[in-house]
């Protein structure tokens, strides 16, 4: 069993799915922990958040994973107050002096495929920046919700590079090719609201609604069969990688599939008796 990560720049906080109900199964919460560098991803966070995947995907009670920034400390006297940050991208400090050798270790079997290959749903809680190595964290989660006041950007063409952990293959399957190649070539940021706009983000919140809307639609994701969630996040990935045909294969094959599932019969019966569904997993 894989066990959850012991560091300090990646915390986890586990709630229940529903208060009322001791077997309601749990919902992890990771923030990303490096208030004064803007969360910036570093070699410690990108091992921590592979170390807590594994975790999440063996634990049976933690049915879904929001990733979250940690909020700025209070400035020291004289100082100005750091900005509001999900993750401000990789590390750059860690690219001086690296060549395509080293790069290219550490981008395999890295933080962001760990997070897109979970099987369980997963949420980004965006507040503030979100940026190159960051914004695809966001985009290795299943879906994003945002702060107003939350700013997007692939920014790595000011540095002579383009994204690396996934970014051009999933912002273009996300918001288009047009817009992906704007954005990836141009390295401008966006707002929350344009970011709404291009579907790069699901939802918008004023700031200080943003964690309570979050843990809801997080709440109510996590209440249905643990087991129907992996198959409908397994067949809509389908709709990424293979032609229309083959997917709906797919899609009819895991549908009948479902139809050996305990959780079917449950979710059936309790409609019929006009129960809430009590579900197995299985
Ligand atoms: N890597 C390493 N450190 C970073 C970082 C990153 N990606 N992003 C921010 N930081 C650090 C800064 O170096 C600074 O550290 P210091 O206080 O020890 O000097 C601290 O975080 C605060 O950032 P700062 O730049 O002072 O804040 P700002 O309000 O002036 O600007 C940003 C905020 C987000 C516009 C700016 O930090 C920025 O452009 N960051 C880099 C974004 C980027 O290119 N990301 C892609 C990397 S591939």
């Amino acid at each position: 069993m894989a066990a959850k990560p012991d560091v300090n720049e990646v915390l986890i906080e586990v709630v229940s799915v529903n208060d009322e109900k001791s077997n309601s199964g749990k919902i992890a919460i990771v923030t990303i922990n490096r208030p004064n560098k803007l969360n910036a991803l570093n070699n410690t966070v990108a091992s921590a958040l592979k170390q807590t995947c594994a975790w999440v995907e063996q634990a049976d009670d933690i049915r879904l994973m929001i990733i979250r920034g940690s909020e700025p400390e209070p400035p020291a006297e004289g100082k100005r107050a750091k900005p509001k940050s999900f993750v401000a991208g990789a590390d750059i400090s860690e690219f001086v002096g690296k060549n395509s050798k080293d790069i290219r270790n550490s981008f395999t079997d890295n933080a962001w495929e760990a997070i897109w290959n979970l099987s369980k749903p997963t949420i980004a809680m965006v507040d503030g920046f979100a940026l190159g190595g960051g914004l695809e964290i966001a985009l290795s989660c299943d879906l994003r919700i945002a702060g107003e006041n939350s700013r997007f950007s692939t920014p790595e063409i000011n540095l002579g590079l383009i994204p690396g952990g996934g970014g051009t293959q999933r912002l273009s399957r996300l918001v288009g090719y047009g817009k992906a190649m704007e954005m990836v070539m141009g390295g401008e940021m966006i707002n929350a609201q344009e970011a709404r706009s291009i579907g790069l983000v699901n939802h918008v919140h004023p700031t200080g609604e943003l964690e309570a809307a979050t843990l809801e639609l997080a709440r109510n994701i996590a209440s249905k069969s643990p087991h129907t969630l992996k198959v409908a996040k397994a067949t809509i990935r389908a709709a990424l990688e293979h032609p229309l045909d083959k997917g709906i294969t797919m899609e009819a094959d895991a549908f009948a599939g479902l139809f050996d599932s305990e959780d079917k019969e449950i979710g059936v019966q309790a409609f019929l008796e006009r129960q809430d569904p009590e579900w197995v997993g299985r």
